[in-house]
C-alpha cells in the first residue's frame, strides 16, 4: 500500500520494492560497476530554456500553484489545467537537452545510473539515459481521470498532442495529463526509495527539495554513500547529511563532478 502523498511530509515507508530495486541495478550485482542515483529537479532543465518553478522568474510566479497543479485545481477548472498541460507538453518541441543531461547519460559507460527525477520532461530520455524514474509523471502520457495510475489507460502521446474537455480515456472518463498532482500519491516513491537505499553515489541536481515525499529520499542513502548537490544557490538547501556541495549551474556542475569522480 502507498503511503506518501504530493506535498506530505510523511516517511512511513514499506520496502516492497525489493525485486525492482534487484531489476534496476541488475548489471552492479554481476559487473564490478558503482552505482550513482541522479535526484534531479527543474535546475537541471533551466539551461534548456525551461522555466524552474520557484526561482525569482519561476513558474509559479506566473501561475498559481494551487490553481494548475493540484487535484483540487483540476476539479475545480479542468480546462485551465488542461490548457496548462497542453502549453509545456508543447514546449518540449522547442526544447533540447543540455549538456548536463548528457553528462549524466554518458556516465553509464563507467557506472550503473539511475535517474530519479521530479521533472516531467522528457530531457533525461532524448539524453540517452536509460533507468529513469519519474516521481511526478510525464507529459508525454495521458491517463484517465478516475484511474490515473492505471496502466491499461496510460498511453503515450505526441509533444504537440493537446487535450480537450470530452476527450476520452479506455475507461470512458475525461482524459487528463499523467502529471501527479499536490494531494495525489506518488507511486514511484517506493521504487526511488528502494534504489537510493542501495546506492554508493547520491548526486542531487537542480531542485530545492521543498516537495514530499520526493525531498525525503536522501534520507534513504546509506551512511557510507557519497552525496553531492549541483546547484547554483545551494544556500537554500538544509539538511543534517553532510553533503559536497557544486554550487554552480547544472553544466558546469555536471563537468566539476565528472572530473571529480
Ligand atoms: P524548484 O523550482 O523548486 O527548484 C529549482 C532549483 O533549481 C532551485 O534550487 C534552483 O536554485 C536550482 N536552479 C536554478 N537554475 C539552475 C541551473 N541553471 N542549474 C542547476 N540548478 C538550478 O524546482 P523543483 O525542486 O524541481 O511538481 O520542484 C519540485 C516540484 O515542485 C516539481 O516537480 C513540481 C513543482 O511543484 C509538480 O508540479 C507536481
Amino acid at each position: 500500500m502507498l503511503l506518501f502523498h504530493l506535498g506530505a511530509k510523511n516517511r512511513k515507508y514499506s520496502f516492497k520494492s525489493q525485486f525492482y530495486m534487484l531489476f534496476v541495478w541488475e548489471k552492479s550485482i554481476f559487473v564490478n560497476m558503482k552505482r550513482i542515483t541522479f535526484l534531479t529537479g527543474a535546475g537541471i532543465s533551466a539551461e534548456s530554456g525551461i522555466r524552474t518553478f520557484r526561482d525569482s522568474d519561476g513558474l509559479w510566479e506566473q501561475y498559481p500553484v494551487e490553481e494548475v497543479a493540484s487535484i483540487d485545481g483540476y476539479r475545480k477548472n479542468p480546462a485551465l489545467v488542461l490548457d496548462f498541460y497542453n502549453a509545456r507538453r508543447r514546449q518540449l518541441l522547442t526544447v533540447e537537452p543540455n549538456q548536463a543531461h548528457r553528462l549524466v547519460a554518458a556516465l553509464e559507460q563507467k557506472y550503473e545510473v539511475v535517474v530519479v527525477t521530479q521533472n516531467v520532461d522528457d530531457l533525461h530520455e532524448r539524453a540517452g539515459s536509460s533507468n529513469i524514474i519519474h516521481l511526478h509523471g510525464e507529459l508525454l502520457k495521458v491517463c484517465s481521470s478516475r484511474n490515473p495510475n492505471d496502466d491499461r489507460y496510460i498511453e503515450r502521446v505526441s509533444a504537440d498532442h493537446q487535450i480537450h474537455l470530452g476527450d476520452k480515456a479506455g475507461d470512458g472518463s475525461q482524459l487528463r495529463p499523467h502529471i501527479v498532482w499536490f494531494g495525489e500519491a506518488v507511486p514511484q516513491i517506493e521504487p526511488a526509495a528502494a534504489v537510493i537505499a542501495q546506492t554508493d553515489i547520491l548526486v542531487i541536481v537542480g531542485t530545492s527539495l521543498n516537495v514530499y515525499p520526493a525531498a525525503g529520499l536522501l534520507y534513504y542513502a546509506p551512511r557510507n554513500a557519497e552525496i553531492y548537490l549541483i546547484d547554483p544557490h545551494p544556500d537554500q538547501i538544509r539538511t543534517s547529511r553532510p553533503i559536497q556541495i557544486i554550487g554552480k549551474g547544472a553544466e558546469a556542475g555536471m563537468q566539476e563532478l565528472c572530473d571529480l569522480l
